[in-house]
């Protein structure tokens, strides 16, 4: 079943973990993907990987932090494929020795931050939504986190950004949704990327685990296969929204797992 047959797709952020796993899904759904990231050769090597399997992608280079370099995108996906049918604004990112709690974070890290996890996200939408309308609709994902609703104390920039996502998805939907342009959001719990895989230790995956109601952890093709279903579709009632993949993560009373420890106890 081809859920995105012939579908414009733009993924931010495509070079590897969800971006990767997303654009892979939707090429194999029949999208034509275009894998934007900072990571060029690598954004150009997963798109000749799914060409080498048939399907359709390019690479492009993208500094989500820039204006221009957005609009590039966009206009590049358009002169190559014609049209946006579909745009997952995926870019994300922390700095954990400088996104530190409100006293100690460096200001300049900040306004990074809101450039590349927030502005980004606006900035597709501004570009891509003309092309959308003109196209007669369109679907727009993007990547929140759900620091985005829940704090923490590092990270402060990261979660305020990723919970603005939340609100500006809100935006969009409201705006263009009598264009057919709907607008949702997908909000990873712990995802085991690449990068997540090599960098935790196994007493922090131990730690989720714990609060996890499901007894494994997230895999970058359960927030690919969310955007796939946003994206096709089987949506076409949704919009708005902000879909929470998280394996009941943040689901219960944080009490929970330290009264069912009591109760084995006694
Ligand atoms: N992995 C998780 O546990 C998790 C949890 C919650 C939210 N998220 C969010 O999911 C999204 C993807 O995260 P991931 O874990 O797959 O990350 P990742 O580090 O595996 O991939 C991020 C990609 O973005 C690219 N990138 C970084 N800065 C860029 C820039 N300025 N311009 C263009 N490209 C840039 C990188 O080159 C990389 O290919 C992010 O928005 C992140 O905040 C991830």
């Amino acid at each position: 079943m081809e859920r995105v047959q012939g579908k414009v797709a733009i993924i931010t952020g495509g070079a590897s973990g969800i971006g990767l796993a997303t654009a892979q899904t939707l090429a194999k759904e029949g999208a034509k993907v275009v894998i934007a990231d900072f990571n060029q050769k690598g954004a150009e090597a997963a798109a000749q990987e799914i060409v080498n399997q048939g399907g359709e992608a390019i690479g492009v280079f993208l500094d989500a932090s820039k204006l221009e370099s957005i609009k590039e995108t966009v206009d590049k996906t358009v002169e190559t494929y014609g049209t946006i049918n579909i745009l997952f604004n995926n870019v994300g990112l922390t700095n954990l020795k400088k996104d530190l709690d409100v006293v100690n974070l460096d200001l300049e890290e900040w306004d990074h931050l809101v450039n590349v996890n927030l502005r980004s996200v606006l900035a597709g939408c501004k570009y891509a939504i003309p092309h959308m309308v003109k196209a007669g609709g369109g679907a727009i994902i993007n990547t929140a986190s759900m620091a985005g609703f829940a704090s923490d104390i590092i990270r402060t920039a990261y979660g305020t950004t990723k919970a603005a996502v939340v609100h500006l998805t809100k935006y969009v939907a409201t705006q263009y949704g009598k264009q057919n342009i709907r607008c949702n959001g997908v909000a990873p719990g712990l995802i085991l990327t690449p990068a997540a895989k090599n960098n935790l230790s196994p007493e922090l995956l131990d730690t989720f685990m714990k609060y996890n109601a499901l007894p494994y952890h997230g895999e970058p093709e359960d927030i690919a296969n969310t955007v796939l279903f946003l994206a096709s579709d089987e949506s076409k009632f949704i919009t708005g929204q902000t879909i929470q993949v998280e394996g009941g993560h943040y689901l219960a009373n944080p009490t929970v797992p330290d009264f069912v420890a009591m109760s084995k106890n006694q």
